[in-house]
């Protein structure tokens, strides 16, 4: 199946952006382990950063007709946001998992709420650069149980 990651704004500084929150993982690592892991259970997996919402719009509505099967989202500070991108997960009504290297709900009360997280499958927050891993192990048993 397809899988798409997309990684929202200021995720590209990962590794060198608040290191104690975020941890020293790169978003390059992040994506190659992601896709070697995807890619060695015969899924395809593609990736998209933006620090525009427009972007990460358009590529969720795109998603919605390119027969991708499933979404990792993390949607950084639109989590808390964005309207917008929520509207357009809702609009191609694909399977998403909420992901977060952070705890939110151990940080500012703006992080408390999330746009996302009433639509999603599941959200994974707090363990850092493996959240991704974790999440992507779920989406791929998902896969797993649906093509039974
Ligand atoms: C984040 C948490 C958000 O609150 C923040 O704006 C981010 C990253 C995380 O992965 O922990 O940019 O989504």
């Amino acid at each position: 199946a397809k899988l798409l990651v997309l990684h929202g704004p200021n995720l590209n500084l990962l590794g060198e952006r608040e290191p104690s929150i975020y941890g020293r993982t790169t978003l390059t690592e992040i994506d190659a382990a992601l896709r070697a892991t995807a890619t060695a259970a015969g899924h395809q997996l593609d990736s998209l950063q933006s620090n525009a919402e427009h972007e990460l719009v358009e590529r969720v509505q795109a998603a919605g007709a390119d027969g991708t099967a499933l979404i990792l989202l993390n949607p950084a500070a639109f989590t808390h946001t964005s309207v917008a991108l929520r509207d357009a997960l809702a609009a191609v009504a694909l399977p998403f998992y909420e992901i977060h290297l952070s705890n939110p709900h151990t940080r500012e009360p703006f992080r408390h709420h999330s746009y996302f997280s009433d639509l999603a499958v599941g959200v994974v927050a707090g363990f850092g650069a493996d959240s991704y891993r974790y999440a992507l192990d779920a989406a791929l048993a998902r896969l797993a149980a649906t093509a039974a």
